[in-house]
């Protein structure tokens, strides 16, 4: 089935009723997806239970985890989701820069386990996908893989990670400790912007019928779950700032896009508080800007193609971040005299420096794409440009020696920390900024066209009617369907296990 079959009702009812079995015995229920979005909603005797399993195991009570509102020891929730306000003394800018981070969500570290969840749900409650008979196939550059691989052990399925073998060494560690067999992580050649050889991987796994490719480039389930509960846990950050600063305004989402579901809280938020959209990709990749191509080191985005689920008729600003930006700074925040320069020279807060493991590359390129923004747009301390941190400075750590090794350094001196501050962060500018025209937005959808229609098969009438946002807000629809499904399937699995 393709990307525009929904599903919305049982298709398969035997498949159904062996996975309402499965379920049942391994006492999963899933989640809905209101749930994820208020986990408070998560019926009391659940989330107590939470407080002693380990939110990195592939416990199913870890499903209830998977969303914005984890403490800091990811045990327990929290009222407002985990993020950080950065100060001027690191922006350069008035205005707030604030980053929710993604480092809290269970398995993984990174908010991609949620892209994961919405995809399998909605085939799983439908009996679209046999967990029993069937791998599910997870392409990625690396988070959405690891957390489909977390998802498919916790349903006790075989997920296969598909992923360029140039990706950082902790995914590839943490892969190797997830998945049941080694031949469940399948290299594609090349690094993160290779995604056609990862589109070409699958299509020859979707020959045999016992291969479900999950593909979050495709799967509108990766936007509504982004729409439906990353947009209202960051609208709740918001919310939270105004409770003491009323007169505060939501001028902009920031968000790299890697398959683009990320984005659909920019909806979400676009419609309810006017915010602007701005998608961030690498200068050295820069195809929503340029038409542009290449190699570059912002693992998890820049991928040389417009997703599919890409609402590209809705963005309002692209903005190009340099990988060696990322690189520099990664270096910069994550070793002792980098964070010595920032709070002794620049007059950084502790709690700033303490924060800043939380970033990871595609982390620091959004804020960087914020500081950029907010400059392009001249903005004052009223306004609140939000972003994510999608995963932390703990993933990289290897990528900071390669980095370290590229410049010739043995370590980081004052002087290069110096040298590092004034290139990567002081002198962020507003190149590359491009403030969208209709004409922008229209040549970055038609850009779509060659990957989606040419090479990957879809209908031209499917392609072509997202180019109208009623077909955005009628996708909204999906949302309801699937939680009525999930709760008529948590219904019929407890009474399996009872
Ligand atoms: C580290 C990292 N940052 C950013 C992204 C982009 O997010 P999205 O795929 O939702 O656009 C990804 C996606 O895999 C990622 O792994």
């Amino acid at each position: 089935m393709g990307p525009f079959d929904f599903p919305t009702e049982i298709d398969d009812k035997s498949v159904y009723r062996r996975n309402v079995a499965l379920l049942g015995e391994k006492g999963v229920t899933l989640p809905t997806f209101s749930e994820l979005a208020n986990p408070f909603s998560i019926p009391e005797p659940l989330r107590a239970s939470l407080s002693s399993i380990d939110p990195d195991t592939a416990d199913p009570a870890n499903l209830y985890r998977v969303h914005w509102y984890n403490a800091p020891d990811r045990k327990g929730f929290c009222e407002t989701p985990a993020h950080i306000v950065l100060p001027e003394s690191l922006t350069g800018v008035p205005a707030k820069i604030v980053v929710a981070l993604g480092a809290h969500f269970p398995m993984i570290g990174a908010h991609k386990v949620l892209a994961a969840y919405s995809c399998l749900a909605p085939r799983l409650v439908t009996g679209r996908f046999d967990p029993v008979r069937q791998r599910a196939i997870w392409p990625s550059t690396g988070n959405y893989c690891r957390g489909g691989v977390a998802i498919s052990r916790i349903l006790g399925c075989r997920g296969v990670a598909v992923l360029p073998e140039g990706m950082s060494k902790e995914r590839f560690d943490w892969l190797q400790s997830w998945v049941g067999d080694e031949s469940d992580i399948i290299r594609t050649p090349g690094t993160e912007s290779n995604v056609k050889e990862i589109y070409d991987k699958c299509a020859e796994l979707e020959q045999d019928p016992d291969n479900e490719i999950v593909n979050q480039f495709s799967e509108f389930g990766n936007y509504l779950g982004h729409f439906a509960c990353t947009g209202p846990a960051l609208e709740r950050v918001y919310d939270a700032l105004r409770e003491d600063e009323p007169d505060l305004e939501l001028t902009g989402f920031v968000a790299a896009s890697g398959s683009a579901g990320t984005l659909g809280a920019g909806d979400y938020l676009k419609d309810k508080t006017g915010a602007r959209i701005a998608v961030v990709e690498p200068t050295e990749c820069p195809t929503l800007l340029y038409n542009g191509y290449g190699e570059h080191n912002i693992q998890g985005i820049g991928d040389k193609h417009i997703p599919l689920i890409h609402n590209a008729m809705n963005t309002d600003f692209v903005i190009g971040v340099s990988d060696a930006a990322t690189d520099g700074l990664n270096v910069l925040f994550n070793t002792d005299v980098g964070q010595r320069h920032l709070a002794q020279r620049i007059g950084v807060p502790a709690g700033t420096i303490a924060d800043l493991r939380y970033f990871g590359l595609s982390s620091i390129c959004n804020i960087l794409a914020s500081i950029k923004l907010a400059k392009h747009l001249d903005l004052g301390e009223k306004s609140v440009i939000v972003t994510v941190a999608t995963d932390a400075a703990s993933m990289y750590e290897t990528e900071k020696h390669g980095t370290l090794k590229a410049y010739g350094w043995d370590g980081v001196d004052s002087d290069g920390a110096a040298q590092l501050y004034g290139t990567y962060l002081k002198a962020v500018a507003t190149d590359h900024v491009l403030e969208t025209t209709q004409v922008d937005r229209n040549r970055m959808f038609n850009l779509g066209y060659y990957t989606w229609v040419e090479q990957q098969g879809i209908a031209l009438a499917d392609f072509d009617r997202r180019r109208d946002q009623s077909f955005w807000r009628g996708l909204r629809d999906l949302i309801e369907t699937w939680d009525q499904l999930i709760i008529s399937f948590n219904e019929e699995s407890r009474a399996v296990a009872a």
